[in-house]
């Protein structure tokens, strides 16, 4: 068993980056620009949104981050979001998920420009991924999949179980895993609550994605020797005895599963990192694609 670290294969994307970056610099013009915005004060997205912060200034990239309160209304957030998509020093937008219940994350995502929209979630982005074309791919598939090309984790033609089809993680990594390129090419079933023997099918995976959001679902029993297994979920499982009164736990049940695999993400430090990965590339492409 190999553990897939999330943290070097970031590193390794953040390193090229900031080369590209430095580059960029040297050759006097602007860094590459990613705007967050985030509104209310969930803890989680608190955390996410400072980290992504953060590596933006590692790698060079400036950074805004926009704070609006819980109780900002929907045309607050929009009118933000179109002052963003007029900004000529703005590459790539990104808002935080979730949004309070009175907003339409639908709307929202709507409303960034594609040029710009670095998480990949507008229906154009997704449209041209189902198509196979160039685009935004959102993050966290798209950090997987830098992931397994890191490990050069063979795909063609394996059997890939994805458990989850949320429309930024299980679908978009179905639609990856079964396209037509070096780290695609796999035979996908894509599960979801109405699944019928989800058991079954998981011991048939050669590959198994598991983005359901449920801590320690997957067992090794569900596991088949020698698969390489990725865990994309997170999830804060109150805990006493912990430092900050919780525990993060993956979709897997990694002690029991981890010894029957060939490859496996830790959870923390594996999939969560190298989502932050994607949207850098993301923002780059995006920066790159406006200066042409
Ligand atoms: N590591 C990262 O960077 C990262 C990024 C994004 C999300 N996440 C984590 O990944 C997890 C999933 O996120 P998400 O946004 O995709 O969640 P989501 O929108 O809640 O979607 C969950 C999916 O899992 C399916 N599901 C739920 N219970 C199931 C069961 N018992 N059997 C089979 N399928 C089941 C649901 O099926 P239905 O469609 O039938 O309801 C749904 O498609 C969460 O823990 C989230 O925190 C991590």
């Amino acid at each position: 068993m190999q553990i897939l670290d999330g943290k070097l294969a970031a590193q390794h994307t953040k390193d090229t980056l900031k080369k590209e970056v430095d580059e960029i610099i040297a050759a006097g013009k602007r860094a590459p620009h990613l705007a967050a915005i985030l509104v209310g004060n969930n803890g989680a997205s608190e955390t996410y949104v400072a980290s992504k912060v953060k590596n933006c200034t590692e790698i060079g990239f400036a950074s805004t981050l926009i704070r609006l309160g819980e109780d900002s209304s929907e045309a607050t957030l929009l009118q933000e979001i179109e002052k963003l998509n007029n900004d000529d020093a703005v590459d790539g937008i990104l808002v935080q998920l979730p949004l309070p219940k009175h907003i339409s994350e639908q709307k929202v995502t709507e409303s960034v420009n594609p040029l710009k929209d670095v998480d990949g979630f507008h229906p154009i982005s997704a449209g041209k991924l189902v198509l196979g074309l160039p685009t935004f791919i959102s993050a966290t598939p798209y950090g997987i999949m830098l992931l397994l090309e890191h490990y050069n984790i063979p795909t063609r033609g394996k059997h890939a179980v994805v458990i989850g089809r949320s429309n930024i993680v299980g679908r978009p990594m179905s639609i990856l895993l079964s396209s037509n390129h070096p780290h695609g090419n796999c035979t996908v079933t894509l599960c979801h609550s109405h699944t019928q023997n989800l058991k079954e099918l998981c011991q048939r995976a050669d590959i198994l994605v598991a983005a359901l959001g449920k801590p320690e679902f997957v067992t090794a029993d569900m596991v088949k020797e020698g698969a390489v297994v990725i865990d994309v979920g997170i999830t804060r499982v109150p805990d006493s005895t912990a430092k900050r009164g919780y525990v993060i736990k993956g979709d897997v049940a990694f002690n029991g599963v981890a010894p029957k695999t060939s490859f496996i993400t830790p959870v923390p430090g594996g999939v969560g990192l190298m989502t932050i990965a994607g949207l850098l590339k993301n923002t780059l492409q995006a920066y790159r694609t406006r200066q042409q």
